[in-house]
């Protein structure tokens, strides 16, 4: 029999109340599990550009990353959801065109400006290399540009930058902080370039009155920094046609797949433990099937540019429906705020962005730690939720072009905001930063 019962959060407006599980909190003790998922760290700090290397085992974060199912409203498919005319972020734009991936969005997104092999993409020194990757798919060539210490973009830099390659310019709304969408728009009318508006870390969100990802002549989204989703993205356009055709169904096999794999993430953090039984006895037969050949592994196809000819799978219909907008914006604003409050004169520990201006909407909590080369392994190894964007950045890019991504790349640090993250997680987050900081000041 499942149990339900009310959760331990902040009461949320659903037709659903009689469908939150009973949970169970995840350990959150004073040692990490003590039979962790192991995953491995890729970190090996060291003088100069860092660059992705293997390096030794470390425990699953003992706080969810990124958000995970905290009710059954998604695997509901949002039946009932009333969210009215909420703020629906880029969904709120347009038609969304469905990808695997932020990147492969990104792919679709030069491709629906007609790039061709050859051409050249101005892109912020301070990036993913998820950001860099699908050029080479396409035959494109990166073109680095600089940005000043808030993370805005220096246009006079940007301007010197320019020659007759450059067809399109990639602008990120950093950890939900939105660039000056206007000046954009101007520079990039001005110089014949195409607007793709990065809204992977800023899904929702406006500046002023303009919603973020409606300066672009296409914005891309990646839904599993703000959705319970294990993979998927997302090209919308205020001004541009997308791709007639939506690209393949990865196939029911397929979905159900990546919705046990989400799952399993859900349990491994103490949420919907009753629907435990199944999970298992799905992905057993799963398996089952994948010895027989059936069901494609999208997993399989992420690193390739074969990713670029599937869509994300039923879960982008489901999220457009069943997400709540307001919900998800209140939850990280308050999360957000609570962080900076409590890391606010904790030694070593610098919040980048310590104001949240009305209508952001972060992805996380930006900040930077001076020691952060002593003290990463220890934070690892405690299995601390954190994400290091820019901690590696292209092998095209000049060192000495940007100062603040360079820096950032050693010392930039995230800790996440998201809307599932329980009371006692983020103290539990703040407690060890705060201890491993202050220890490894030295
Ligand atoms: C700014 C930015 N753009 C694009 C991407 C790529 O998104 P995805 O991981 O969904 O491929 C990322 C991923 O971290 C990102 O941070």
């Amino acid at each position: 029999m499942l149990l339900f019962a009310g959760f331990s959060q902040a009461p949320r407006p659903s037709r659903f109340p009689e469908l939150f599980l009973l949970t169970r909190h995840p350990p959150l003790g004073l040692l990490p599990r003590r039979r962790p998922q192991q995953t491995r760290s890729i970190t090996v700090d060291g003088e100069g550009p860092n660059r992705p290397r293997e390096g030794r085992l470390i425990p699953k974060p003992e706080v969810p990353c990124y958000p995970v199912h905290n009710d059954l409203r998604l695997l509901t498919a949002g039946r009932g959801a009333d969210n009215g005319d909420q703020d629906k972020g880029l969904f709120g734009i347009g038609p969304a065109f469905f990808t695997t991936a932020g990147k492969t969005a990104l792919a679709w997104a030069f491709r629906a400006s007609g790039l061709q092999p050859g051409a050249a993409v101005l892109l912020p020194a301070y990036h993913c290399l998820a950001m860099v990757e699908p050029l080479p798919w396409l035959g494109l060539k990166p073109v680095f540009y600089r940005l000043h210490e808030d993370l805005s973009i220096d246009y006079a830099a940007l301007e010197a930058r320019l020659d007759e390659r450059c067809k399109a310019l990639v602008a990120v709304h950093y950890f939900g902080f939105p660039q000056d969408g206007p000046r954009l728009r101007e520079f990039c009318t001005q110089h014949g370039l195409s607007l793709i508006e990065d809204c992977a870390h800023s899904f929702f969100g406006h500046r002023g009155e303009e919603r973020l990802g409606s300066f672009g002549d296409f914005a891309i989204g990646s839904l599993p920094k703000f959705f319970p989703v294990g993979s998927g993205g997302c090209l919308v356009s205020a001004r541009r046609p997308l791709p007639p055709e939506p690209l393949a169904a990865p196939g029911s096999l397929a979905d159900l797949r990546s919705l046990v794999r989400d799952l399993q993430t859900t349990h491994y953090y103490g949420r919907l433990r009753p629907l435990g039984p199944i999970t298992t006895g799905t992905a057993a037969l799963l398996k089952a099937l994948s010895l027989l050949g059936l069901g494609r592994d999208m997993a399989g196809l992420r690193d390739t540019p074969a990713s670029l000819d599937y869509g994300a799978g039923r879960m982008g219909g489901t999220i457009q429906r069943a997400c709540n907008p307001g919900e998800i914006a209140a939850r990280r604003r308050e999360n957000y705020r609570t962080i900076c409050q409590a890391l606010a004169g904790q030694p070593g520990i610098n919040p980048v962005k310590p104001e949240l201006e009305e209508g952001i909407v972060p992805y996380m909590v930006p900040l930077r730690i001076p020691a952060l080369r002593r003290v990463f392994a220890q934070l690892e190894d405690r299995a601390v939720p954190m994400q290091r964007f820019g901690q590696f950045l292209s092998t095209e890019l000049d060192d000495a072009l940007c100062p603040v991504s360079s820096d950032l790349s050693h010392h930039g640090l995230q800790l996440p905001c998201h809307q599932s993250l329980l009371p006692e997680e983020i103290q539990w987050m703040i407690d060890r930063l705060c201890e491993i900081c202050a220890a490894g000041r030295g």
